[in-house]
């Protein structure tokens, strides 16, 4: 006699009527041994045990995330945007949403240079994690203030983001014009003692004339990309959703963006670039350093999960089992253009 059978979806996979469980069915991807595989990569002369750094402002200065798991895990952590001074940052609403990632006008909120080296800096030196110090300056003489006073107290490394507007040169940004972001690079390796990376805006025409200043003016590494400008209108309202009208957009709309330029400055300078812009997977970390980058950073994705830059740093991982390579430094520079 006809058995009755129900469709449900476990009675069409878990009993398919060929005595197969759904495990055999499909099963679990085996996830590689990665165990072999050498994580440690160089960024300017500073070691990383793994190439996945967490980007600028996406991280705060670790407490939170170090809730989820130990710091030690990350190749490093780069803090929120230091100022000179503290600052209270931008009024609400300062995060809008957009299909595939975010746009923000969080401004530089921080405790300014003194307040992290007294209160944050301890915190992230007693966990064994390079700690990269992202520096803004209203003017060069700033930035040149920061490096020497975060040199001093013991950072790895200072990032010098030259997206923020030079106060002297009447609001233009430093990263838009090649002789002021010179200037920022030059003031600040005159008074760093620790390795300077310079972070390039993409709001540019072309990123590898302003790529060629920082590198002449003697920036040890280079990272990219920081935000693109954009805007969100509410149409009812007729207003901005954020409340400074533009904001700087981020996450996985941003990666070809990010890989695209990554590639063109790796081919122009000979710098190490640290590579960032819409990292979640580890695939596409493998696509920055197949650019040219020589580690990554995840930022916007942390938003949605936590754990994203250990995701990313497996999946490199697994990524490097696949392509039979001891050691994810091989991916760097792989690139085979057409
Ligand atoms: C909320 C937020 C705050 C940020 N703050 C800073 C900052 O203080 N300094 C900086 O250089 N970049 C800052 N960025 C830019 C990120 O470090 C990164 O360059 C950019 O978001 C692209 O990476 P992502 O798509 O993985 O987020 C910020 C980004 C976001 C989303």
């Amino acid at each position: 006699m006809h058995e009755e059978r129900s469709f449900e979806p476990e009675t069409i996979v878990g009993h398919a009527g060929n005595g197969c469980s759904s495990e055999q069915l499909f099963p679990a991807p085996e996830s590689p041994d990665t165990s072999h595989v050498d994580l440690s990569v160089d960024l300017a002369g500073v070691p990383l045990k793994n190439p996945v750094v967490v980007a600028s402002g996406t991280f705060g200065f670790g407490r939170e995330y170090g809730q989820f798991y130990d710091l030690s895990e990350l190749g490093a952590i780069c803090c929120k945007g230091l100022t000179l001074h503290p600052r209270q940052g931008n009024p609400a609403p300062r995060i809008a949403e957009t299909p595939m990632g975010i746009l923000n006008s969080v401004g530089l909120q921080n405790p300014g240079v003194d307040g992290f080296i007294a209160h944050e800096l301890p915190l992230l030196q007693r966990s064994d994690v390079k700690v990269i110090a992202n520096i803004s300056g209203d003017t060069p003489e700033e930035y040149g203030v920061m490096c020497e006073r975060l040199s001093a107290a013991g950072v790895d490394m200072i990032e010098v983001n030259i997206s923020c507007p030079n106060v002297k040169a009447g609001g233009m940004a430093y990263g838009t014009r090649p002789e002021l972001a010179a200037e920022v690079t030059k003031m600040a390796k005159s008074h760093a003692t620790v390795p300077v990376m310079v972070k390039l805006s993409p709001n540019v025409t072309d990123i590898t004339e302003i790529a060629r200043a920082v590198a002449d003016a003697g920036a040890d590494a280079l990272s990219l990309i920081n935000t693109l400008r954009g805007m969100r209108i509410d149409v009812s309202s007729r207003r901005p959703i954020l409340k400074m009208n533009v904001g700087g957009l981020s996450g996985p709309a941003v990666l070809p963006i990010a890989v695209r330029m990554v590639w063109e400055v790796a081919c122009a300078v000979k710098l190490p670039i640290l590579g960032m812009g819409g990292v979640s997977t580890g695939e596409d970390a493998a696509q920055l350093m197949l650019a040219g980058a020589s580690a990554v950073a995840v930022g916007t994705a942390l938003f949605a999960d936590p754990y994203a830059p250990l995701k990313v740093r497996d999946g490199l991982a697994a990524i490097a089992v696949q392509q039979d390579l001891s050691a994810v430094n091989m991916l760097t520079g792989g690139i085979r253009p057409w």
